[in-house]
């Protein structure tokens, strides 16, 4: 819940400005208090008039206005909030954050404000992918705004698609509440996980991997996110959406998740959900490998690094709790208790993946908890379900190691 928590919500020039209306009333409706700056650009897009309605008080457009100086000023309007939201923030809005400029309302209140940012860009998948909008997130990140989206899909151009729609505006509600979290139960706490498959080349166009969805692993990060911690997630290549809220590192083979992992600590937790090769091609072939004749290609494999189990035995650095998942298709409880031992974690989630579940790449789930304490059976529950009794679990086993 947002419970009087005041949100102040920057709105630029973009088509994704009118889903910026139906941002104030979800915000509205989780019990925020909302406040609007339009640039001159987003007038375009929407009125004044109809976000100033929504809010229930005057939404707010010139640096230089007097009446509103009068009333407010932009000092107050930066500072008399909990949180400041830019919806949509467009790859212009980006680069003027960036790079400190303050010529208009919007980027002066941005520049003045000592409040948490969270930006939700929205633009052309031509324009996010340009190198100065990928600098300009990277520069933005390390400055301690928090991202929401963008989403890949449909464009408002007609035949456009790729990454660049606006986070939903319950996405977006979602990641301020987790922002804002007053004494989450993971408030204060790092927490790692990894997700989706691995993809490990075999040459240019082929190459191996498995059927994880990674819908479980980012259910894990978004319900730590949504519960105070601040996550970082190193995903395999998936399909499903990144959660808001949350430092998303995306990575293609064992090699580069077990880099992306070790330079994500320190962390307190650390939940291991990706579905990691266990082997790679020795070498993957420069150029395509072409049919010549002399039969198929013999491919040389060799293991990839446990991730999970070099975590598990650092001597220094290790996460207070190490979470690993065993998937399985027979026997699940005797092999994960195995899996426990072997890899040196405290707690393994394990899942039966015969394909007649239909938990790998399904939306459903059932796992049993099984730790030096013993097994524990969780009832057959969404993805969601399973990743927020495992944060609550996770919380309580913080609290009580507590030093
Ligand atoms: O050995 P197995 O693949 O069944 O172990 C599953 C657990 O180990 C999962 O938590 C998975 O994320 C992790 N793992 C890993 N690196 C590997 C193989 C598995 O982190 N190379």
């Amino acid at each position: 819940m947002l419970s009087n928590r005041r949100i102040l919500l920057i709105i630029g020039g973009g088509i994704a400005a009118y889903k910026s209306l139906d941002l104030i009333r979800r915000l509205q409706d989780r019990g925020a208090r909302v406040r609007c700056i339009l640039t001159d650009a987003a007038q375009q897009f929407v009125t004044a008039l109809a976000a100033g309605t929504l809010c229930g008080e005057r939404a707010y457009t010139d640096l230089f206005d007097a009446q509103s100086e009068f009333d407010v000023g932009h000092i107050r309007l930066a500072r008399d909030t909990d949180l400041v939201v830019v919806a949509p923030a467009t790859a212009d809005l980006m680069a003027k954050i960036t790079g400190g400029h303050a010529d208009d309302l919007a980027t002066a209140v941005l520049l003045a404000t000592d409040k948490p940012i969270l930006i939700a860009p929205a633009m052309n998948p031509h324009m996010w992918a340009a190198k100065a909008t990928q600098r300009n997130l990277a520069q933005l990140k390390a400055d301690g705004f928090r991202v929401a989206g963008p989403n890949s899909g449909e464009m408002a151009e007609r035949g456009e698609a790729g990454v660049g729609r606006m986070a939903e505006p319950t996405e977006i509600v979602a990641a301020a509440e987790a922002l804002l979290h007053r004494a989450g139960a993971l408030t204060g706490k790092r927490v790692l996980v990894t997700s989706g498959p691995t993809s490990e080349p075999i040459d240019p166009v082929r190459y191996i991997a498995n059927r994880s969805s990674g819908k479980q692993g980012h259910a894990i990060a978004a319900a730590a996110a949504a519960a105070g911690a601040e996550v970082v997630l190193v995903s395999g290549p998936v399909t499903v959406p990144d959660p808001a809220g949350v430092s998303v590192v995306k990575v293609e083979t064992a090699r580069q998740m077990l880099e992306a992992v070790e330079q994500a600590l320190p962390a307190d937790v650390a939940v291991f959900a990706a579905a990691v090769a266990d082997w790679r091609p020795r070498q993957a072939s420069a150029g395509k490998i072409k049919k010549d004749g002399r039969g198929p290609p013999t491919l040389e494999l060799v293991e990839n690094p446990d991730i999970l189990a070099t975590l598990a035995h650092r001597k220094s650095g290790r996460p207070r709790l190490v979470i690993g998942f065993a998937a399985e298709t027979d026997d699940v409880l005797a092999h994960a208790k195995a899996k426990l031992k072997k890899k040196g974690c405290d707690w393994i989630l394990a899942n039966d993946v015969s394909p007649t579940t239909g938990i790998m790449g399904g939306d459903d789930n059932t796992v049993h908890l099984i730790s030096a304490a013993g097994v524990e059976a969780w009832p057959p529950q969404s993805k969601e379900g399973v990743a927020r009794m495992l944060v609550g679990r996770v919380a309580t086993e913080l609290g009580k190691k507590k030093r």
